[in-house]
């Protein structure tokens, strides 16, 4: 049967009033399309017992905070910006395996929250996992593919009740919420953005200065990109971002001198749901123009690969 976006708002709002009843809740968003859908449907059930957070783990997209404020601000939905980046980047500091760099910051997300929930007094935590995020959680006697912060992380015992009123749906199902929720076209075709931020786009060790260059590179990503759209010369593909190889510096000349640098993957897809993806077949001299701003502008990257590694076997994000 189709999706029925209409009805569905209709009978989450009355689930979600169900299942919070007379309490407060909490719900993070992240800039993406799950949680911002996901924090204006509680908007609608629970206006006056819904606290809603941003919290800026010091691993988000270049202004991120502000975007994400004002795109809320215009639906109705005020947010609260925490600042917790120093917390989150000490807590990865050394840390290179990907499941241990995902535990971490699902745990730190949920410590973060219990604060705030403490101080807002608010005893249900609401998040925007969608169905993807779980199977590959190693949901439905799955294998475990990689632990999507919003399950992998959750401890046990968090001491706040979980409210997830889009389970069991997929992007584009999401989108169309976003759409019938008056969100705006910024946010509702937004490119998915993964729950650990950046840190998932950056193969390695976590440090402030790499966050800022795949910061940097992204920015660079979406500007070309989305510039070739609009000219008609691509389809927008379904995500497009800048991944740092971190542990592995190739060799280069920048002038007359031997450089020794970073390398950057540059990868762009096209996918329906995130679970299976193609690469997006990029025109050269896009490619060409990525490359040549990221070398220039961003000057500890030596070298830029474009990933042509469809999903399976890979993934889309890095780790
Ligand atoms: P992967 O890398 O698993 O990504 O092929 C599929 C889609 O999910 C996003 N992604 C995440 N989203 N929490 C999320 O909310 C996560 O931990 C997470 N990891 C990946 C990814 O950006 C892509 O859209």
């Amino acid at each position: 049967m189709a999706f029925d976006a209409g009805k569905f708002i209709e009978s989450s709002i009355t689930g979600i009033k169900a299942q919070v009843g007379k309490k407060r809740a909490i719900i993070a968003v992240s800039g993406g399309v799950d949680s911002s859908v996901a924090a204006a449907l509680a908007h609608r059930a629970i206006p006056s017992q819904l606290v809603c957070v941003f919290v800026d783990t010091g691993m988000m997209r270049l202004d991120e905070a502000n975007l994400v404020k004002s795109s809320l601000a215009a639906a109705g939905v005020q947010i609260r910006i925490v600042d917790a980046s120093e917390e989150f980047l000490s807590a990865l500091a050394k840390i290179s395996d990907p499941e241990e760099k995902r535990r971490i910051i699902g745990e730190k997300f949920i410590r973060v929250f219990e604060r705030i929930a403490k101080e807002e007094k608010v005893s249900v935590l609401m998040q925007g996992t969608i169905a993807p995020d779980w199977i590959e959680s190693g949901g439905a006697s799955r294998d475990r593919i990689k632990s999507h912060h919003n399950v992998g992380g959750l401890p046990e015992k968090m001491g706040l009740s979980l409210c997830e009123p889009l389970r069991d749906l997929y992007k584009h199902e999401v989108r169309m919420l976003a759409r019938e929720l008056g969100l705006g076209a910024a946010l509702s075709e937004r490119q998915p953005f993964p729950g650990p931020g950046l840190a998932v786009r950056i193969v390695g060790e976590i440090t402030p200065q790499k966050v800022s260059i795949v910061q940097r590179a992204c920015r660079i990503v979406e500007e070309e990109i989305e510039s070739a759209a609009h000219a008609g010369d691509i389809e927008r593909p379904w995500q497009y971002f800048a991944a740092l190889l971190s542990d592995s510096k190739t060799v280069g000349v920048r002038g007359d001198e031997r450089s020794y640098q970073y390398c950057l993957v540059v990868r762009a897809v096209s996918s329906l749901d995130g679970m299976t993806a193609n690469f997006s077949h990029m025109p050269h001299p896009l490619l060409q123009k990525i490359s040549t701003r990221i070398t220039n502008e961003i000057r500890e990257v030596g070298r830029v690969l474009y990933d042509v590694t469809n999903k399976p076997p890979g993934t889309v994000e890095m780790e």
